[in-house]
């Protein structure tokens, strides 16, 4: 069975897959670290994110790995470095690639294959798992999305500010949504949730109770 949580960056889709997959003992797949982990590796090679060609090779011969919580691309560790900030702008360019999607999306339906996942990213329910049993879309009001990812951040130890990191989210929703392949879309059937105003656990509620009616999983 397959549940996709789409959305914008900050609604609260990787905290929430990751809980929801723990109460229905479900695996985890995070795809926004595959796109971090492209650009990462392309500008780790000194490549323009912008060659199209040459990032688009790198995805498509990348080996990508998940043990335990850490991710390894070509067996280095990037689970910290794809989350720098420099990563985070470099990774809604690369995902815009017909190359790097086509790359992605394969390695996407190979990690789900005959499993019981919960997948989060911006089309998972809208072009990769068409068929997924269960769809949210998830959002939220842009200063909240501000507030946690600037959180995030802080934890992480890359302090910004409210408006730095606004403007950061207002540019990758633009081009996230405009771009002309896969661009983030609520999939038509795809239940939408606003998390404003929602403490991660109530979120994580809520997508419970939906999914569990929704499969007949008690
Ligand atoms: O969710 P995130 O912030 O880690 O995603 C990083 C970037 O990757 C973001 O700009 C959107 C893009 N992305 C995508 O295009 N498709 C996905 N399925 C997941 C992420």
């Amino acid at each position: 069975m397959i549940i996709t949580i789409d959305g914008p960056a900050g609604a609260g889709k990787s905290t929430t897959a990751k809980g929801l997959a723990q109460r229905l003992g479900f695996e985890f797949l995070d795809t926004g670290s595959m796109y971090r982990a492209v650009a990462w590796a392309a500008l780790s090679r000194g490549l323009k994110l912008q060659d199209e060609v040459g990032v688009g090779a790198v995805a498509t011969g990348m080996m990508l790995e998940w043990r335990g919580t850490q991710l390894f691309c070509n067996d280095t560790d990037v689970t910290t470095d794809i989350r720098q900030p420099e990563v985070s702008a470099g990774a809604s360019v690369v995902a815009a690639n017909p190359e790097v999607r086509k790359a992605m999306v394969r390695l996407q339906r190979e990690a789900a294959m005959g499993r019981n996942i919960v997948t989060e990213g911006r089309d998972q329910g809208s072009v990769v798992f068409p068929d997924a049993e269960c769809k949210f879309y998830l959002t939220a009001d842009p200063t909240k999305r501000a507030e946690r990812r600037l959180r995030e951040l802080e934890e992480r130890g890359h302090p910004s500010t409210l408006d730095r990191v606004l403007a950061e989210i207002y540019d990758r929703d633009h081009r996230d949504k405009t771009r002309a392949i896969s661009p983030l879309v609520k999939a038509t059937d795809a239940i939408e949730v606003d998390t404003s105003g929602y403490s991660q656990g109530e979120v994580v509620d809520r997508l419970e109770e939906i999914a569990r009616e929704v499969l007949k999983v008690r």
